[in-house]
């Protein structure tokens, strides 16, 4: 109900308040919580931009804090920042001991949080989220959206990158654009949510065999909302933000303008690798391509890829042409 949702909505902006208080006011935040920011290079004025917080040790911390402003168990355990074993009365803190990251819907309201554990190496989850609630839809939203907007728009270009610190690290060094889909794999409401604001997304994912595999889903789902996509190939082992953290912000840029690549070349520089001359793999990997191309509904657009296929890929375009002919009747 629409009353429900405003409770939420009120709940998770005193949580956020309350885990930058924790952060910034109490010895415990400054000790655990400031230093992890420090150690991982994090400026004082983007914490404060990104509304970054710290979740206390204790078992109740914030659940006694909302008790005692007068929240109820329900709401609480609807929000899911506190947990309720079986019946108990007595609920416990989700986030523990974590760094707090507030998750900002399109205009800036709280929907809910990611929190870090500040070792990595130990039993729990590196990172959890708020669940499923009636203000929180992790399908539909996109970390660093609220920030991001107005530069996607100048830019007229997202990045698209797959964690919270990519998102941080990149917006510290200059480059502002920039969203995540945070540990969900890309949907297309995301997709509709970046092109309010710009046909263009360039997509930046880790220098790993998931990432790349990631970078080819999200390919074809971009280009079958009639969008642009670009690709940008990390060197093995790093993401955007260990990349930021070893490179100056000029640095950075230049970097992404020199290797932005189209998705057919990303794609036949990866798949090529893979195929070392055989026919046989060099074959179905035209198919691969020649299947993303399938998707783009302009064909003017379709053109210029399929003429770019061919020269890369030194195929004829009448070859190409009629292939993509056949996946096109598939399609229908
Ligand atoms: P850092 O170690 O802090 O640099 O995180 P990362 O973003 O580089 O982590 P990684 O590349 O492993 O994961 C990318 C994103 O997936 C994270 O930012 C999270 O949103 C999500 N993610 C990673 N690990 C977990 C996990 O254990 N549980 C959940 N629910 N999400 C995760
Ligand atoms: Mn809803
Ligand atoms: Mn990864
Ligand atoms: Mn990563
Ligand atoms: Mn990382």
């Amino acid at each position: 109900t629409q009353l429900n949702k405003e409770s939420l909505y009120q709940l998770s902006e005193v949580a956020n308040e309350y885990y930058q208080n924790q952060l910034w006011n109490t010895e415990e935040g400054a000790n655990i919580g400031i230093s992890y920011f420090r150690e991982r290079s994090i400026r004082d004025d983007i914490i404060k931009q990104f509304q970054l917080g710290y979740s206390p040790k204790d078992w109740a911390a914030f659940t006694d804090f909302a008790f005692n402003k007068g929240y109820k168990k329900e709401i609480l355990e609807q929000s899911g920042l506190a947990i309720f074993k079986e019946s108990s009365d007595q609920g416990f803190d989700r986030f523990r001991e974590r760094v707090i990251f507030p998750i900002h819907s399109f205009s800036g309201r709280v929907l809910g949080f990611g929190g870090r554990v500040l070792q990595n190496n130990v039993k729990t989850a590196k990172y959890i989220n708020s669940p499923e609630s009636e203000i929180y839809h992790k399908s539909q939203i996109l970390y660093g959206l609220f920030q991001a907007k107005s530069f996607i728009i100048k830019e007229d270009n997202c990045f698209l990158v797959e964690g919270y610190m990519d998102v941080i690290s990149l917006y510290q060094n200059g480059i502002k654009n920039v969203v995540a889909s945070s540990g969900t794999s890309l949907t297309v409401e995301q997709i509709r949510l970046i092109k309010r604001l710009t046909n263009n997304i360039t997509v930046l994912y880790d220098g790993d065999q998931a990432g790349i595999k990631a970078s080819f889903r999200s390919i074809d789902m971009i280009l079958n909302q009639e969008m642009n996509v670009k690709v940008l190939r990390f060197p093995e082992g790093e993401d955007p933000d260990s990349f930021a953290g070893k490179h100056t912000a000029d640095e950075i840029k230049i970097f992404f303008k020199e290797n932005s690549k189209d998705f057919i070349q990303f794609k036949t520089d990866v798949l090529l690798k893979e195929t070392k001359g055989d026919p046989i793999k060099k074959a179905s990997l035209i198919r691969d391509i020649v299947g993303s191309i399938a998707l783009i509904k302009n064909l003017i657009q379709k053109e210029i890829y399929i003429k770019e296929c061919s020269r890369i890929l030194d195929i004829s375009e009448q070859v190409l042409f009629s292939e993509l002919a056949q996946l096109t009747q598939q399609n229908v």
